[in-house]
């Protein structure tokens, strides 16, 4: 049976003093790990520190990017040691985000991938493809494309022990989530191509791109779809709660 998982992301979002009481919101909702399902979120860093330090009961701790060597002359930049010893046990991968503003390519996001596992995060690597690519039928192509580049550079037994999360781009933040047959045929088709490359076929395969309260269910009910990489409905903790809550009716 493969993993469950529901990650929010909470991107540049909330002071040290703001994350400690929406914790204590979002305990208090039930939007923790429970019935087969593991709650991560993934605050900034200061906000990490400030949690870490607190210690969390039923919700892990993930960090949005890392860096991909141990230590160094790497001015501005956190290494996936300094995560795991701030309390983290996952870290966000090739977020488009940082694909688009950092120009991230698939070569470095594996290597990123390959070191933070053996530095005990497990990465959470994203995928997705642009309005224009999707509109021009080239999804699967452009997907495979970003898989064959980070197993180039990580290899396939590193892709085993990660999460994958879709994100097509044109759905997050703007409310234009894919309808779930849209994104069970994007997991499936990855989950194949990831097993000609000989990765396991248990990877969690996680859907991200304006999941809400509302949707959730309806995705979470695709063959393929294990679970949500949320981002602004993770910043409200009764809808978070609703989320995880559709994860755990999965049975
Ligand atoms: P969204 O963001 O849920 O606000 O669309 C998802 C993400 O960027 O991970």
């Amino acid at each position: 049976m493969r993993q469950r998982l529901i990650v929010g992301n909470w991107k540049m979002n909330l002071l040290q003093a703001e994350a400690l009481a929406f914790v204590d919101e979002l305990e208090s909702a039930g939007a923790v790990s429970g019935d087969g399902v593991e709650v991560v979120i993934c605050p900034p860093y200061t906000a990490l520190a400030a949690l870490g330090g607190r210690g969390l009961r039923s919700i892990t701790l993930g960090a949005q990017n890392c860096h991909a060597r141990q230590k160094g002359a790497f001015t501005g930049e956190i290494s996936a040691e300094m995560l795991t010893d701030a309390g983290c046990r996952y870290v966000i991968l090739g977020h488009s985000e940082r694909r688009r503003d950092q120009h991230e390519t698939d070569v470095e996001i594996g290597n990123k991938a390959n070191h933070a596992l053996h530095s005990g995060l497990r990465p959470i690597i994203c995928l997705g493809e642009q309005l224009e690519e999707r509109q021009s039928g080239r999804t699967h192509e452009v997907i495979n494309r970003q898989i064959d580049g980070i197993i180039g550079s990580a290899g396939a037994q590193v892709m085993s022990q990660a999460v994958v999360a879709y994100e097509p781009v044109w759905a997050i933040g703007t409310g234009l989530a894919a309808t779930a047959e849209q994104a069970q045929e994007v997991h499936s088709s990855i989950r194949e191509h990831l097993i000609k490359h000989g990765v396991s076929g248990t990877v969690p395969l996680l859907y991200g791109g304006s999941v809400t309260g509302g949707n959730a269910a309806d995705l979470f009910a695709c063959a393929d779809i294990d679970g949500a990489l949320v981002g602004g409905a993770s910043l409200k903790a009764p809808e978070f709660a609703v989320i995880v809550q559709h994860a755990r009716d999965v049975r």
